[in-house]
């Protein structure tokens, strides 16, 4: 069994990982940049490759040592080449060549949307029924997908907008409250009433696999500063306003998902779901998730937002299959796996 090293950079956590077997995950360490990017409500590209560039070093340090390796006991570096901010990609990508090719290792470039999907198997033993819907729903993606196998995935339906995290964050500026939004609003969805406010479903025309979550946004935004979109403002809201919108909005967000998961897995005759990204920590999410009629996979809590677990796991599946990277393996800003 493979000790692969995984390295993630691609948006704004600096991440690095040890994973046994593809599975088996012996360290796990992210350091988040979120408080360094909440006062401007959105990543900032130039400094998060800055932070990147800081954290490297260390996050590697700590990922071996939690695992209790030393560099020389890692069978292969795997890091996610592609898609992401170019600056913070470069900062991962650059790192992982420099070991690969210092400890004489193979290289192994890996998607980080495709590893979002791959997330659900780690830590787990068991396998997930082919073919499968995966639906990867984050802040930069909300994309369908059909899996035949791990490594043969197919893009069935994307945004033609906001990603469904991008909605979640907004909505949480929206409201005046902190960024990142979803967990915030997840949490304040608990106690809030859904049927206190409508807000439209985008379900696009009949047969359609894709999403659009700015109309939804927008909604919101009248419903919260008045139709010119700025009468009023968030604070004219009480705590339950708040909630409720919040609870609104959210089974909104999860009625979409569910229904377009649903489309998708009839017209592939899917026998499972898997479903990855950080918005795949939502409890509105999951439970609407455990009344379908497949089983359903997501991944344990650490792996759903931003980690190097899941890439260092598909990075043992694509070393097992002999698709290693070369060493002038460039850095890249979109995904084959994205539309
Ligand atoms: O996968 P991720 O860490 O980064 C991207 O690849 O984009 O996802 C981050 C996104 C953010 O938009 C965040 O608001 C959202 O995932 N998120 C959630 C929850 N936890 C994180 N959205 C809804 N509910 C949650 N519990
Ligand atoms: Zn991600």
């Amino acid at each position: 069994m493979a000790t692969i090293l995984g390295i993630e950079s691609t948006c704004d956590e600096t991440a690095a990982a040890v994973v046994v077997g593809g599975r088996e995950v012996r360290s796990n360490i992210v350091a988040t940049q979120a408080a360094i990017h909440a006062k401007y409500r959105g990543v900032v590209p130039e400094i998060a490759s800055r932070a990147h560039l800081e954290n490297i070093c260390p996050v590697i340090q700590e990922a071996l040592s939690a695992a209790h390796l030393a560099m020389g006991d890692i069978d292969a570096v795997a890091v996610a080449y592609r898609p992401g901010l170019i600056g913070s990609l470069l900062i991962g990508v650059t790192a992982a060549k420099a070991l690969a090719w210092s400890l004489g290792k193979p290289l192994i470039g890996v998607d980080h949307v495709h590893a979002h999907l791959y997330s659900v198997m780690l830590g787990k033993a068991n396998e997930v029924p082919l073919p499968a819907v995966g639906l990867v729903c984050s802040g930069g993606h909300t994309a369908l997908y059909r899996l035949k196998s791990w490594l043969d995935v197919t893009l069935v339906g994307s945004t033609l907008d906001d990603a469904v995290g991008e909605a979640y964050d907004k909505v949480s500026a929206i409201l005046g409250l902190g960024y990142p939004g979803g967990p915030i609003l997840d949490d304040l969805a608990r106690a809030g009433s859904a049927d206190a406010v409508t807000f439209p479903r985008a379900l696009l025309a009949r047969d359609s696999l894709d999403f659009s979550f700015s109309g939804l946004k927008t909604s919101v935004l009248y419903h919260v500063r008045g139709k010119a979109g700025r009468e009023r403002s968030a604070d004219a809201l009480d705590d339950q306003q708040k909630r409720d919108v919040a609870a609104a909005f959210q089974t909104a967000c999860v009625d979409v998902l569910v229904e377009k998961i649903r489309r998708a897995a009839q017209r592939f005759s899917a026998r499972s779901v898997v479903i990855g990204g950080g918005v795949s920590a939502n409890r509105g999410l999951r439970q609407a998730m455990s009344n379908f009629p497949l089983p359903v996979f997501f991944p344990a809590p650490p792996y759903c937002t931003d980690n190097a677990a899941m890439i260092a796991g598909l990075g043992d599946l694509l070393l097992q299959n002999g698709k290693t990277s070369p060493l002038d393996l460039d850095a890249v800003t979109y995904s084959q796996f994205v539309a």
